[in-house]
Order: structure tokens, then sequence, then C-alpha cells
């Protein structure tokens, strides 16, 4: 929408989440409180979006530029009113119309921005704020209403005398204000109040001096105007999005089995007819395809899964991909830059780190893969460790297409496996196997006869079994 633009007051501490951190660059399902606040105002189609920062200024840029942001500094926090006005010295010339938006409020909703910005066109109010009725409004300024239902003022709470106190609709802190009376009015606030701040509240009394008025629009869900001021309202708040996420996921077409023990962050998708387990961890930037099965513990970080794999329990992931009709776990490991190949299997105790496993390969039991390139239908047997890392620098390993490798091997790498070769169990390999061959290397096995019956029958006692007689030949 051309001709508006949104200014997030983002500049305070936040003294009562007891942190080094701004508040709202905490966390919540995944991204700083801001930047739900920003993302909803993009939504609502707003362009230009103008973050006023003070406090911790540095751990909020992220979000700036994750939105092409502008930024404008308070450098000291006198107030709403005065981080307002800090915000409207950027707001480019062209924008007739300004939404106002708090950046420790992370649960707005875009529509309920149109609506607002709709609300004040609708009546050509100077104002229209956005409200809500709260069972317990306390902390809020609260909205005074005239007889004709336009506000009449927003009392602060520590403004407020006990009967203002009762009121129970309360002040989101967001507005659409018509630009031209924002510019008039914020140098008109004053700071006489139980703060010492200038409050953006106190326009609603300039805008009916000026003959104008603000118009309250309701939000239909009281959660909305929530703003978060302690670590307790965080987690009240980033369970709400939660909520909002998993929902939205069941309604694309998602199974969860236990949606109230499932976390799933902000920008994590999820494609149809996929079935997520209890108690399984779904975070960052993580893409999943159709048809996944999820099983319970699973912990997957920035990772993308293609259609139809299946993650058995408890495997744990990040920063990885793994392609359609793969299966892993239970108990796999898959650390940064794992690539698995269509259709694989990765076993329980298999641990891949910056490697890529060839379609229909198989590492099914205890093994560690790291710095390698498996080609395809490979079959990597329990046990077997590439040993990548010579205590300075890591080293790659290269196994050919079809190699079969025995249980129990050391692949000291560099290493390469030339395709179709098999590998012995048990066997150390220190040099390149061209294709084909067989590569073994371990002591030859001998054999003792009744060794133990003559040396240590005392074990064959205790097992129960009965010593058999041995003839010596000779002397011993
Ligand atoms: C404000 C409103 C209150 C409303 C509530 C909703 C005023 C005077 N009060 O109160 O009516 O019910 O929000 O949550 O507006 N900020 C700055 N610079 C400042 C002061 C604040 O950028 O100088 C930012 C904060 O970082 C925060 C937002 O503005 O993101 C709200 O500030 P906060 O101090 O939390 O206001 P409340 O007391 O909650
Ligand atoms: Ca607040």
């Amino acid at each position: 929408m051309k001709g508006i633009s949104a200014i997030i007051l983002a500049a305070g501490q936040g003294k009562r989440m007891k942190s080094a951190l701004p508040k709202v660059a905490h966390l919540s399902l995944g991204k700083p409180v801001v930047w739900h606040v920003a993302r909803a105002a993009r939504a609502a189609g707003i362009r230009e979006i103008v973050f006023v920062l003070g406090y911790g200024r540095d751990k909020v840029l992220p979000t700036v530029e994750a939105f092409g942001g502008k930024v404008a500094i308070q450098e000291s926090q006198f107030g709403t009113g005065d981080a307002a006005r800090c915000g409207l010295a950027e707001v480019s010339a062209g924008a007739k119309e300004i939404v106002v938006l708090c950046g420790d409020a992370p649960l707005i909703r875009p529509a309920t921005i149109r609506a607002l910005l709709a609300a004040r066109r609708r009546t050509g109010a100077a104002a229209s704020v956005l409200t809500g009725a709260l069972d317990d409004p306390a902390g809020y300024g609260r909205i005074v209403r005239n007889p004709d239902g336009t506000v009449a003022k927003i009392v602060e709470e520590k403004d407020a005398n006990a009967p203002t106190r009762k009121i129970r609709e309360v002040n989101s802190g967001t507005y659409a204000f018509d630009r031209a009376f924002l510019e008039r009015g914020l140098p008109r606030l004053s700071d006489v109040n139980a703060q010492r701040e200038y409050y953006l509240t106190d326009l609603v009394q300039e805008a009916l001096a000026q003959g104008n008025r603000v118009v309250p629009l309701i939000s239909g869900d009281p959660d909305e105007v929530r703003g978060i001021n302690s670590r307790r309202e965080l987690a009240e708040a980033t369970y709400i999005l939660l909520r909002r996420k998993i929902e939205a996921l069941m309604d694309s077409g998602v199974t969860f089995i236990d949606p109230e023990r499932t976390y799933v962050e902000t920008e994590v998708t999820i494609g149809q007819d996929s079935v997520i387990e209890p108690a399984v961890m779904l975070t960052g930037n993580t893409r999943i395809g159709r048809g996944v099965r999820i099983q319970t513990g699973c912990i997957v970080e920035d990772c993308t899964l293609g259609d139809g794999v299946h993650l058995k329990p408890y495997s744990v992931m990040a920063a990885s991909r793994v392609r359609k009709n793969a299966i892993l776990g239970p108990f796999s490991h898959l650390r940064p830059l794992a690539d698995i190949g269509e259709g694989a299997h990765i076993g329980n105790f298999v641990e891949v780190k910056k490697s890529r496993i060839g379609k229909g390969s198989k590492a099914n039991h205890l093994a560690y893969i790291g710095d390698a390139v498996v080609g395809r239908k490979v079959n990597v047997g329990a046990g077997t460790i590439t040993c990548n890392y010579d205590g300075i620098a890591k080293h790659l390993t290269v196994l050919g297409d079809g190699v079969f490798v025995g249980s129990d091997t050391m692949l000291v790498a560099p290493v390469t496996v030339g395709k179709g070769a098999l590998i012995g169990a048990g066997s150390t390999i220190t040099q390149n196997v061209p294709a084909y061959a067989l590569a073994i290397s371990r002591a030859e096995q001998k054999i003792s006869e009744y060794w133990v019956a003559r040396r240590k029958p005392e074990l064959l006692k205790k097992a129960g079994l009965s010593v058999p007689t041995v003839k010596t030949k000779g002397g011993k």
C-alpha cells in the first residue's frame, strides 16, 4: 500500500525482563519479538518501516535489515510520544498515513492493521486506536470513552484513579494516524505525568482540542493487544504464537498427533499429509516436504527434508538436507552440511557431518561419516569410521558407487575407494583402493585346538560345560 508507513517503537530497555538484551530482541518462537511486529506490518502491505531504536540497538539491527527498514535513534527514552517523534523524522515525504506499533507486542495480526487503517479512513478521524477488553487490564493504559463512543482519553495505570483502573478496555499501543495530525500534535505533548514521559496517548486530547477525534477499534482477539514486559509474558506470547502456527499447519493439511506437545518455529514450512509426533522440535529455517513422518523426540534445525522422508525417534539434525524417501534413525545425528540422498538409510547411532550420501546408500548402525563423498548404493557396515582429522586438518573420504564397506572399518583420510570395491571387515584402509578390488588389512586368524580345555578348564566348568579329555600329542 502506497502512502502508508509504519513506525515501530523499540528503543526501550524493558527493565522487567531483567536482561542485558533489549526486550524487543528476545526470541519468541525463534524470532525476535520486534520481528513479529515488523512482519505483521509488512504482511498488511506496508512497505516503509521505521524502527525507533535506542537501548541495545545493535541487537535489533538484524531485524531492521531483514525488513529493509529505516532506523531512527532515540538516545534517551523520554516516552512513547518522544519515540514516535523520532520515528516520524525518518518517514518519507510520500506517506500520508502512519501506523504506530509497539515493538514489544508481537501478537498483532496483519488483518487487524488493515482494519485499523480502514476505521480511521471511514470516519475521517485524526487517529484510530486498537483496543482490547482484558479480564486483567493491570499495567495497560485505560480507554475512557465519550458518550458517542469515541475516545475521550487514554489514562496510564500509574496516572489512573480507582474508578478508571476498573475499566477493562485497554490501549494496545497500535494506532493509525493522519500524518498531518501527528506532525502537528507530537511537538505539543508535555511530560507532566506520573512517569515524567511524553505519552503518545495524550494525542487523544490533542485531537479533541482541534475539534477532531480518535476512534477505537476493539480487537476480536484480546490476545492481540498483549505487550511483553516480563519473561512470564514472553512465554505466554510465545505459547500463543505457537498455537497459531500449529493451527495454521493443521488447516493446511499437516497432522499433529499431540499439538500441545510439539514445538514448531515461525518460519518452518511443512507439506500436506506429513505427520508430526509428540515431543518434536522443528526450528529455524526448516523446510519439510509432503508425506513426511517425524517421530517422537526428533530435533530438526535449519534442515530441508524431501517428500516422504521418515525420521524415526530421537533423530537430531542441523543445517542439513535429506532427500526424498530417505529413512533416518532412531538416534541418528546429522551435523551441518550432511546431504542424505534419495531413499538412503541412516540408522541408529550414525553421525554424518559435511558429507554427501548417494541415492540408495545405507549406513545402518554405529558409524561416523565426516567429510565424505559417498556414491550410490554404497553399504557402510556397522562400526565404520572415517578418520577425517589428523589433529591439524580435515581430510576427504571418497567411496565410489556400489562400494561395500565391511563392519568395523577405519577409513584413514584422505582416501578414495573406487566403485564396486569391497573392504573386508575390520580393515584399516590407509591407501586408495582401485575399483572392483578387495582390500583387507587385518591379522590372519590362528586356531589353537583344545587350547581352552587344556589351559582354562575352569572357564568351561563355570559355564556348566564338561571338560573334554584331550589327547596330548607328546610331552606338554
Ligand atoms: C504503552 C502505552 C499504554 C499501552 C501499552 C501497551 C503510552 C504512554 N502507554 O505503555 O497505554 O497500554 O503501551 O503495551 O504510550 N518505547 C520507546 N521509547 C520510549 C518509551 C517506549 O521506544 O521512550 C517503546 C518500548 O521499547 C516499547 C514500546 O515503546 O516497545 C512501549 O513502551 P512501554 O514502556 O512498554 O509502554 P507501556 O508502559 O507498556
Ligand atoms: Ca509495554
